[in-house]
């Protein structure tokens, strides 16, 4: 399956083992090369299914919050009373795939993978993915900070050496300059739909009009007010089924994060250095300019 068995990365304190699966790097703590082979070949994608998809820490559950409200036209019920894994489970998962193939149709479904690994079913399919993506230094600066409490994820040490495994695609999910490359490569195609964490900071209002008219789903003001509401970081933040709280210690150090932590744009001018900022802007101009895309953060 192209992977190869577990080693330790090269930087910081292992807080787990690692396995390489066609040269992206992931925990072998809820994840197998078996089953990361089998999302990608047999794992039928459905017509009906919508894909809340993103690199980690891009404000993945916040979609999925936005998703699971729209889902219940504004009414708040289903997102306080269940959790958002199984709301809309993590398809690459041991857990996640398994919730995933029990979901009953319509499927909400979440996942962070590069778009080489994702279900080739999906193709044929006119299933709808919405890709939601974030400056690259706050996921950086999210990410590092993540990473110091769940075990999942491999302790980022020093931020020069964590930037470096940033910028060469050396994590979990791999790069996220090819990550977003790869998915916005989707663009133009009904069937997917683009929004930046920072559009929905600027316009959570306008930005759930946007993904209801793309759903094809008709909410009254009022409901998309509720949603609005029930999707803003205090909000979630007081929910115990979306706040994280309920990771198990086996998984995330609770004392050391959050996992609503800030939910802010521009985090990363307290943490990184001029010179750390000007490293990923480059790269970023090598790599993204040429998509044709204005970046709300450029
Ligand atoms: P910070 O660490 O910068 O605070 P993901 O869900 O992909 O793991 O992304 C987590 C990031 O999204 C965290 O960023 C978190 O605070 C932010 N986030 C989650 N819900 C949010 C909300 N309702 N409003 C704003 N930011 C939110």
């Amino acid at each position: 399956a192209g992977s190869q068995g577990p080693t330790s990365a090269s930087q910081g304190v292992m807080a787990t083992q690692f396995f390489t699966y066609k040269g992206i790097p992931f925990p072998c703590l809820e994840y197998s090369p078996e089953t990361l082979d089998y999302v990608d070949r047999q794992f039928q994608v459905q017509d009906d299914d919508i894909f809340n998809i993103t690199y980690p820490k891009s404000g993945t559950n916040w979609m999925l919050e936005i998703l699971s409200l729209i889902r219940c036209d504004g009414d708040p019920s289903w997102v306080r009373s269940v959790l958002n894994l199984r709301r809309a489970p993590w398809i690459e998962t041991n857990r996640g795939l398994q919730n995933a193939l029990r979901y009953p149709p319509p499927r909400l479904l979440s996942s962070h993978l590069p778009i080489q690994l994702f279900p080739r079913s999906f193709q044929s399919s006119q299933a709808k993915v919405i890709y939601t993506l974030r400056s690259p230094k706050d996921v950086l600066v999210s990410l590092y900070h993540f990473s110091q409490a769940l075990h999942l994820y491999k302790d980022p040490g020093p931020m020069d050496a964590f930037l470096q495994d940033f910028l060469s695609g050396n994590l979990h999910y791999g790069s996220w300059f090819d990550h977003v490359a790869g998915w916005l490569g989707l663009r133009g195609q009904k069937n997917f739909f683009y929004i930046t964490y920072e559009e929905l900071q600027q316009d959570l209002q306008g930005s759930v009009v946007r993904i209801c008219h793309f759903l094809g789903k008709k909410l009254s003001e009022e409901q998309i007010s509720s949603v609005v509401k029930n999707a803003s970081f205090q909000t979630m933040r007081e929910n115990q089924m979306s706040n994280g709280s309920q990771i198990p210690d086996e998984y995330m150090d609770h004392q050391k994060g959050q996992f609503l932590r800030k939910g802010v744009s521009g985090d990363w001018k307290n943490l990184l250095s001029e010179e750390q900022s000007h490293r990923i802007t480059t790269m970023s101009c090598e790599r993204l300019h040429g998509l044709g895309i204005d970046f709300p953060w450029d």
